[in-house]
């Protein structure tokens, strides 16, 4: 089994450590508070994404563990990702702003925030976090729960907080966590490279 610790991406062309390194942990230290500077770097890498005419179509919803607001989120992530993304020292919703207030549609929202995430994990890891992020929750939920306007949409939650220790994981996440970390190789992306 690959040991917990060596999840770094065998790359085919060298890349930023960062980007090796970063991974998708579903074992969270559960006493960790917040590391609020590292944190916070990565809201600002996140504010810096680029983003469609510079529209910056997204919102943040903070959920630090042991407030009414990360039981709200918890309560709507679904099945599986509720047994591990409580440890984590906080969620995070990512919400994208899919139309302005006038009603004309943020064609790109969605892309955009999707940006301002993978560059909020990516400065959170380089700061000494781990991160998850998840798709795997019920949207309506979170916007009733929060008072969302109908124009903005929440994409996804990330799990932020410290490694955990392994020992302290189910036998099933162990494994999880064990999986050798794959990707489809680039020349099966490339459509065309001519
Ligand atoms: C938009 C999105 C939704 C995801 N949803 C979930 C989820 O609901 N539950 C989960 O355990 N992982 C989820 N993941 C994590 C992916 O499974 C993970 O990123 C992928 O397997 C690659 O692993 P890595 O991040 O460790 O490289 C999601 C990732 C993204 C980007």
């Amino acid at each position: 089994m690959t040991p917990i610790s060596s999840r770094t991406a065998v790359t085919e062309q060298p890349v930023l450590d960062v980007f090796a390194e970063r991974w998708s942990t579903r074992i969270f230290d559960p006493a960790a508070p917040l590391d609020e500077p590292a944190f916070a770097s990565a809201l600002e890498a996140a504010r810096w994404a680029p983003s469609a005419s510079n529209t910056q179509p997204w919102r943040a919803i903070v959920a630090r563990r042991g407030t009414a607001e990360h039981r709200a989120v918890l309560d709507a992530l679904m099945g599986f990702n509720q047994v591990w993304a409580d440890a984590a020292s906080a969620l995070v919703v990512f919400v994208a702003e899919t139309a302005r207030e006038d009603g004309e549609p943020l064609t790109w929202a969605v892309y955009d925030t999707g940006q301002a995430a993978a560059y909020f994990t990516i400065q959170a890891h380089a700061g000494g976090l781990v991160t998850h992020q998840m798709g795997g929750f019920h949207r309506d939920q979170v916007a009733a729960a929060f008072d969302i306007e109908a124009r903005f949409d929440p994409i996804s939650v990330v799990a932020v907080g410290l490694l955990g220790d392994p020992a302290g994981a189910t036998e099933a996440i162990r494994e999880r966590e064990s999986l050798p970390r794959t990707r489809r190789p680039i020349a099966e992306t490339l459509l065309v490279d001519a």
